[in-house]
């Protein structure tokens, strides 16, 4: 376990899933938080969990699309806690479909945001961690789809591939000012983004899902939070630049290719978890649409 007693983390779409179990961990390991998020209420229910360790934990309400939106939360996090010394770079959202008829719109939130939305969140929180001169660690979440795709996920394995490259592209002019940066690939991690592909607990996709995992489960965020609790602490001092997969094993054993066919069982299960997906969708759109 990382001491990161002192440190400051802003982290991005923090109210769920990934971002949520990282706000916990890092908390856990001594930090204060500054919760970034597009969702006030799913902030406010981090920013419990993290007051529960003795931290202090910040909510700024934003969109990762926006450069003013990103540039205040990295001011405040500043103001209100004290400094920036971590950054993870974690709101995502994913909208798959066919080629022949994904929608413009869908095509352009995901750039924005998960492409987009990556470069703001670094620039910002690099911009203050080079003029503080003490250094800093970030974290941007990848994906395993930026290596492996299909004809669903493309739009989303574009984006991800794009942020491990960015990654990389960033590392050397960063390490010149002490900022260590790397990406992480998670596989299928049990949060509302991915109820699609995980399915529920002991259903039929979370079974088959199980079974073509070489370690016999799909991931948590707890799982996701203690890398990126490692790639922050000083363990992790001498990385920089990589991109590193946490999926199980599941990259090669091309479980997830299992759910895509729609005229199985499975597919259609699936297909009814994405309608569920599509709900909550709607309901962030608005969000999402003020920027
Ligand atoms: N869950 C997985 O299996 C999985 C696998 C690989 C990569 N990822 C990536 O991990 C990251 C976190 O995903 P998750 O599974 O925890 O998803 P999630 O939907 O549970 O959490 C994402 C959070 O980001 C917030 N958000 C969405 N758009 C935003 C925006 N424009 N600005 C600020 N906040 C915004 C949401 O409100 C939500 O709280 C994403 O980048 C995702 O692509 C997830």
């Amino acid at each position: 376990m990382a001491d990161l007693s002192g440190k400051v983390a802003m982290i991005t779409g923090a109210g769920s899933g990934i971002g949520q179990g990282t706000a916990v961990r890092l908390a856990r390991d001594g930090a204060d938080i500054c919760i970034a998020e597009i969702d006030l209420d799913a902030a406010e229910e981090t920013a419990s969990m993290v007051q529960e360790f003795g931290r202090s934990a910040h909510i700024v309400q934003c969109n990762v699309a926006s450069k003013d939106q990103v540039q205040d939360a990295a001011h405040t996090c500043v103001s209100k806690l004290g400094g920036l010394d971590i950054a993870v770079a974690n709101a995502g959202i994913g909208r798959g479909g066919s080629v022949l008829n994904l929608e413009l719109k869908d095509w352009q939130d995901q750039v924005d945001i998960n492409l987009t939305g990556v470069f703001l969140t670094v620039q910002a929180a690099a911009q203050r961690m080079v003029a503080a001169g003490n250094g800093g660690r970030i974290v941007c979440i990848s994906s395993l789809a930026a290596l492996n795709t299909s004809e669903w996920m493309w739009g989303y394995s574009a984006t991800k591939a794009g942020v491990a490259m960015m990654v990389r592209g960033w590392a050397s002019e960063l390490g010149r000012h002490g900022i260590n940066i790397n990406a992480i690939g998670p596989g299928v991690i049990d949060t509302p983004l991915a109820h699609g592909l995980a399915g529920d607990e002991g259903g039929p996709i979370r079974t088959a899902l199980e079974a073509a995992t070489p370690l016999g489960r799909t991931g948590v965020p707890s799982d996701i939070a203690g890398l990126i609790s490692f790639l922050v602490g000083p363990d992790a001092d001498f990385m920089t630049g990589s991109y590193l997969v946490m999926d199980g094993g599941i990259r090669d054993a091309r479980g997830g290719g299992l759910l895509e066919d729609p005229e199985t069982p499975l597919g259609q299960e699936r297909a009814r978890h994405m309608q569920a997906s599509e709900e909550r969708n709607a309901r962030l759109q608005p969000l999402i649409d003020q920027r």
